[in-house]
């Protein structure tokens, strides 16, 4: 597999404009969201909500690219239609989550490592004949008492290196997500320091297992106040946050950095990206892979009746796209 092609992947996963939609929650985290409208956890369920998303009419026209979870991958609409193809025919790349969820770290209370590093070379041959042309791997980091040690943020930088040069090995389209959670009371400038302290970590990381930048992209949280924190930020104080750190800490010769939702509300997770976008040029595109801030109002409407209000869903998730769309150009307006 040439690093041309994992680059022009890469770039198309930012083209102008574009971002993409995480749709790959695991069974567990689907149920909760499931549980939260009333609507049961079975595969069927499971496949039908996934089959309204990905059939939004025009989807490709704002989205480049959905992250997808090994069931989802498998599946097809109830026509009989796989859904990669379904996404190929509307211009959206198939991606999908290989890691194998956060467990805690021993030695390390309060702390967690993502597993899933065993088998994935053979995982990943598959969901390239599968049609995924990028893959997620989600490292989280809590913010807390003396936490993050600097021992949790090498181990999971480690982790997301191996996967990323797996990946790579493989044809396959990196993202590497370190999250930086939003729980706690913690300070926006504590979430700035440890933000930039993983991604130098992350950096050095991939370096070491040489993995080509030019083909991979960054799955970034944004730089925020706890949820806890009384002090509250403005949507410019953490565009400009945001920036600074990244500037500090990521290469311009990486193709594009997305950003996760992590719990911010829609309208939050969209104007932060836009006040990002309007300041000024950066070395990346800057643009979202936003799993809840894209597809919750959808799914309550789905939830209400999932075969009647397909269509009304549906509405949801194009309005969403474009919204998040014209952030990503710096052109958003409430
Ligand atoms: P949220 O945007 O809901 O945080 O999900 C994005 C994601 O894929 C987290 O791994």
């Amino acid at each position: 597999m040439s690093i041309e092609q994992l680059e022009d992947t890469a770039k198309a996963m930012v083209a102008a404009g574009k971002g993409i939609i995480a749709i790959d929650e695991s069974t567990g985290t689907i149920k909760k969201r499931f549980d939260g409208v009333g609507v049961e956890c079975t595969e069927e369920n499971r496949r039908a909500y996934r089959e309204m998303l990905l059939t939004t009419p025009g989807l490709g026209e704002h989205i480049s690219g959905a992250i997808l979870y090994d069931e989802t991958l498998r599946q097809k609409t109830a026509d009989g239609v796989p859904f990669t193809e379904v996404m190929t025919r509307a211009g959206v790349i198939p991606g999908i989550k290989v890691d194998l969820s956060t467990h805690p770290l021993a030695g390390c209370p309060g702390e967690v490592v993502t597993e899933g590093l065993d088998g994935l070379r053979a995982r990943l041959k598959e969901y390239y004949q599968l049609g995924a042309r990028f893959a997620k791997w989600r490292a989280v980091i809590n913010i807390g008492d003396d936490i993050p040690t600097g021992t949790a943020i090498e181990a999971n930088c480690h982790a997301l290196a191996r996967y990323a040069s797996l990946c790579q090995e493989q044809g396959i389209v990196p993202m590497v997500e370190p999250e930086v959670l939003m729980d706690g009371d913690h300070d926006i400038d504590t979430c700035f320091e440890v933000t930039e302290v993983v991604l130098r970590s992350l950096f050095g990381a991939l370096f070491d297992f040489n993995v080509s930048l030019e083909g991979t992209i960054l799955k970034a949280s944004m730089v925020l106040p706890g949820k806890d924190c009384a002090e509250k930020a403005s949507v410019e104080e953490v565009a400009e946050a945001t920036l600074r750190c990244l500037k500090a800490s990521v290469p311009a010769s990486l193709p594009g950095i997305v950003f996760l939702s992590g719990g911010q509300s829609d309208e939050d997770a969209t104007a932060h990206l836009d006040a990002m976008n309007r300041m000024g040029t950066h070395p990346w595109p800057l643009s979202f892979s936003y799993g809840r801030a894209m597809q919750s109002a959808a799914l309550k409407i789905w939830a209400k009746d999932p075969k009647a209000n397909v269509a009304e869903a549906q509405k949801t998730v194009a309005q969403r796209a474009r919204e998040n769309g014209l952030a990503a150009l710096g052109q958003w307006s409430k």
